[in-house]
């Protein structure tokens, strides 16, 4: 039987609750033994919604085990309901400092939902004290804070999982991942994706989140930190994980209506990308947090030589020869015909299912570090380039970066 992967939670704050609820819904793989948040109220609020969910978890599987008709599913049920019971009696610990967690509690695992300034010193003093970690998405502010977690981990032979896995973990994902890699959407040269909201800035047009989401030097930036990430690593997980060669990018802020709350608000409402990769292919990343433009399509689009993902349909390229009387080639009448994908008849492990897995093997989580970098060069790359004015490469942003403390400095109103 697999190891229960002890694990301690750093941010107790809006989002950490789905790590709450991803960690229960597995109790013969993990196992919650401390909440950690430099907010004292805050820990004890998620505190007890770790005790008061495993209760319910708890009875709700003793429930469903005396309904169950087979023995097999009975034992399970009951012994998965003893599991989340336990809580009652083992408790969850409480801590201010997560230097002081990782010191004083006997843990596997950090799930980390703070705030991206957080991410990397929390993932570096983990890695060194030998802890697996579990990172909220944006993995990092800077590609180099990112290529820092990745180092660290692997030097310390722990797994690394960013929160985007969502995004690639489904029967789907998979299936197009392995039709572009298998080569038979010929070659992929090319690949869009678009994604705005009309007015979603969080505290601006979204009330409810976190003050430091609009200040670069906590969040590292803005839209594309945020939303964008989810599709570019998507983007990045479907074509095989290419490495970005060059970067870029421009960026606007200076929607309406304009922010007029009293924190710093510097960071980008929309950003588009053009990114170059080592492999060859391209990619424009589009992307917005506020914008007037509606009814376009959004989603990823990738060009192949022999067809093409629009999203999840797939098209092949179908076309035929119109001949003459003596049998020569005259005309190709292109033709694309949409092709049902062959799916995986298998399941697929949810995001956190997935981490606790690469915990107790070989495997590496499928939204790892190594990903997570590659998404934080394009997303730190289209900034500074942006400030720039001009394209640069991977090479030159981890150069620029090693000139400054923090991320790339706000965006000025127009
Ligand atoms: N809010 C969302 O909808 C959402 C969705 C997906 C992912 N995320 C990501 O999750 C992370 C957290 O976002 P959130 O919305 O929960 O933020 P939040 O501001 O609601 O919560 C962050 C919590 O972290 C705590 N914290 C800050 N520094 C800390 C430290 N050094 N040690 C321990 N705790 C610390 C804060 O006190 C706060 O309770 C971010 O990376 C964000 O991008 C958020």
């Amino acid at each position: 039987m697999a190891k229960r992967i002890k694990i301690g939670l750093i941010g107790c704050g809006m989002i950490s609750g789905s790590h709450i609820n991803g960690y229960l819904a597995h109790p013969e793989h993990a196992e919650l033994v401390a909440v950690c948040d430099t907010v004292d109220a805050n820990a004890k609020r998620r505190h007890a919604e770790v005790l008061s969910g495993a209760a319910s978890r708890a009875s709700a599987a003793k429930a469903e085990a005396e309904k169950a008709d087979a023995a097999e599913a009975r034992e399970r049920l009951t012994a998965r309901s003893a599991l989340l019971a336990a809580y009652q009696d083992t408790g969850v610990k409480i801590f201010g400092d997560y230097n002081e967690m990782l010191r004083e509690c006997e843990l596997d695992a950090i799930s980390i939902a703070a705030p991206p300034f957080v991410h990397e010193p929390a993932t570096v003093a983990a890695a060194n004290a030998g802890k697996h970690v579990f990172c909220e998405k944006p993995m990092a502010r800077t590609a180099t804070e990112a290529r820092n977690m990745r180092d660290a981990c692997d030097k310390a032979g722990v797994k690394l999982a960013y929160q985007s896995g969502g995004t690639c973990l489904d029967a789907t994902s998979y299936a197009i991942r392995n039709y572009i890699t298998s080569g038979k959407l010929g070659d992929v040269y090319y690949g869009r994706l678009t994604s705005y909201r009309t007015r979603g800035r969080p505290n601006v047009d979204m009330f409810g989140f976190g003050r430091w989401f609009l200040n670069s030097v906590y969040s590292g930036g803005g839209t594309i930190y945020d939303t964008g990430v989810y599709l570019i690593n998507r983007s990045i997980y479907l074509l095989g994980s290419p490495q970005p060669a060059t970067i870029s990018g421009v960026a606007y802020r200076g929607m309406l209506p304009a922010y007029t709350g009293e924190e710093i608000n510097d960071v980008e409402e929309h950003a588009s990308v053009f990114v170059r990769f080592t492999n060859g292919m391209s990619f424009t990343y589009e992307n917005a947090w506020s914008s007037n433009m509606s009814g376009q399509p959004q989603g990823i689009f990738i060009f192949g030589s022999r067809g093409a993902f629009s999203n999840d349909a797939l098209f092949l390229e179908k076309g035929t020869w119109d001949t003459d009387a003596q049998g020569n080639r005259r005309r190709y009448q292109g033709k694309l015909v949409e092709t049902p994908l062959e799916l995986p008849e298998r399941d697929f492990a949810d995001k956190f299912l997935d981490f606790l897995n690469a915990c107790n093997s070989d495997a590496q989580p499928v939204s790892n570090g190594d990903m997570g970098v590659k998404v934080t060069e394009i997303m730190s790359g289209s900034l500074l380039s942006a400030k720039l004015g001009r394209e640069i490469t991977v090479d030159e942003l981890y150069e620029l970066e090693a000139l400054r403390a923090e991320p790339t400095p706000g965006w000025p109103i127009p």
